[in-house]
């Protein structure tokens, strides 16, 4: 069963009061879900607990983080354990996001780290890969998405990588108001599940979710959604509204 989902992410936006009134809102939009069709709030990480509360009881919203330490744990002064976020029962980690990568020097190497610590504590990794505009207009973007998921996520194990959640976010669509087309995603989302297929085998290639990221809003979910390799949506900006998130998820 393959998951359709739309998930969060805050990045770094909000006061604590400011979150709970949008998880509150998305609340009482009382949004119809199930376990093939499941929402995902990527709060910022003093918030887990808190939002992970407010959430009891609902069975198909799940939290997650934004991060996760590379490290198991020691000297590593402002950093978060896959541990720390286990013992407050985070369910998500989002990894390898582009902002991560191009601010904070995640290389594909570190990234396969956080991978590895994210899983050994039972966490599921929401791994973000994606070109730039560059990449992009050189025609290149098949390769270096391949390269990203070689590198930091082809090197685990079947069971392993059925905990994954793959989201596609071109850097050039980031923030930026640009979308991909239905038909540019529905396309490198194919090609992921094809190098799934190739290394893990079409079962598990075909329960895979493969999300869209990149100024995803309620007036192009639909037609995103379409496309049969896109399962949904990592959604920034129009996730800070409660109405445009619920939006988008009923376009599920
Ligand atoms: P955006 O961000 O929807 O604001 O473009 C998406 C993301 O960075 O995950």
């Amino acid at each position: 069963m393959r998951r359709q989902i739309a998930a969060a992410n805050w990045k770094m936006n909000l006061t604590l009061e400011e979150g709970k009134k949008l998880v509150q809102g998305i609340l009482d939009a009382k949004v119809s879900l199930s376990e093939d069709r499941e929402m995902i709030l990527g709060v910022p990480m003093p918030y887990l607990k808190d939002i992970k509360e407010q959430l009891k009881g609902q069975a198909h919203i799940h939290v997650s983080a934004q991060n996760v330490a590379n490290h198991e744990s020691g000297a590593y002064t402002g950093e978060t354990s896959a541990a720390m976020l286990q013992s407050v029962h985070t369910d998500y980690v989002i990894i390898g996001h582009s902002e991560r990568r191009g601010y904070y020097g995640d290389t594909n190497e570190i990234l396969k780290e956080k991978m590895e610590v994210t899983l050994k504590h039972r966490l599921k990794p929401i791994f973000c890969c994606g070109e730039s505009l560059e990449t992009r207009e050189a025609g290149k973007q098949n390769e270096f998405v391949e390269k990203q998921l070689k590198e930091s996520v082809f090197v685990f194990s079947k069971e392993e990588f059925k905990k994954v959640v793959i989201a596609y976010e071109p850097i050039w669509a980031i923030g930026t108001g640009k979308t991909a087309s239905p038909e540019q995603a529905q396309e490198i989302h194919a090609f992921i599940r094809s190098k799934i297929e190739e290394k893990y085998g079409k079962e598990i290639a075909d329960e895979t979710s493969i999300l869209y990221g990149g100024s995803c809003k309620p007036g192009n979910a639909a037609e995103l959604f379409a496309g049969k390799d896109v399962d949904g949506a990592l959604v920034g900006g129009a996730s800070l509204k409660a109405n445009s998130f619920v939006e988008i998820t009923n376009c599920l």
